[in-house]
């Protein structure tokens, strides 16, 4: 397994990226949200969602199609174009400031954390794996500080070099914590999608 393969014509080709442009998604990875957020009823007693690496903005759209009324927050280091009522903060999700700026934002803790970090592509894939887990595992740090006592996280993760010890540690710190890959995400691609819920805080009397 490893990266996608195929060049621009391929891609445009595609059904989901034609399927996105269609619709005036952002992004094709609208899809993947949408199917898991179905199939594994994400949005179900959520009332508050912190999205990480949210740009350009295609999951943010979904999860304001399909709940009008969720109060959101989400992080990027780029820029997104506004959606309304999104709280955007421009930031490194990796950087010891960024819960504060958060926290601000939120006002008390989340019933979800989105997370579909991918590292800027180096060209070395097992380079970029490594750095991919990075932003996972900063995702999990980030969850298990902001969520409720029932809440959930999903994020994504690229099944590369430190992959089972990432799953393995992530067992340890949830209830439950599930796998998942979506349809519209390529069966070429080492991406997978890591389901957890109900975080474990063993400092918390
Ligand atoms: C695959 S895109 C996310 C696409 C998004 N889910 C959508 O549907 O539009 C990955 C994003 O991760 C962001 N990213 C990578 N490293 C980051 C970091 N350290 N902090 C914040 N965002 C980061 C990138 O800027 C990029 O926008």
């Amino acid at each position: 397994m490893g990266k996608p393969r195929g060049g621009e014509k391929d891609r445009k080709k595609e059904r989901y990226y034609q399927a996105a442009k269609k619709h005036g998604y952002r992004s094709r990875s609208a899809y993947k949200l949408r199917q898991i957020a179905k199939k594994h009823n994400l949005l179900k007693g959520v009332d508050k969602v912190l999205e990480l690496c949210c740009s350009p903005g295609g999951w943010t759209q979904v999860l304001r199609e399909l709940d009008p009324g969720l109060r959101i927050v989400a992080v990027d280091l780029s820029p997104m174009p506004p959606i309304q009522d999104v709280k955007f903060i421009l930031g490194d999700i990796t950087s010891p400031d960024i819960i504060g700026k958060i926290e601000a934002a939120i006002e008390g803790t989340v019933d979800l954390v989105l997370s579909d970090c991918s590292p800027k592509v180096s060209g070395t894939w097992s380079l970029d794996a490594v750095r991919q887990i990075y932003l996972a595992e900063h995702t999990i740090e980030l969850a298990l500080r902001l969520l409720t006592k029932n809440g959930k996280v999903l994020t994504k993760v690229f099944q590369g070099q430190g992959f089972q010890e990432f799953l393995k540690s992530t067992r340890t710190k949830f209830k439950s914590v599930k796998l998942v890959k979506p349809e519209a995400s390529r069966s070429t691609s080492a991406e997978i999608y890591l389901v957890a819920k109900g975080p474990i805080r063993k400092n918390i009397g």
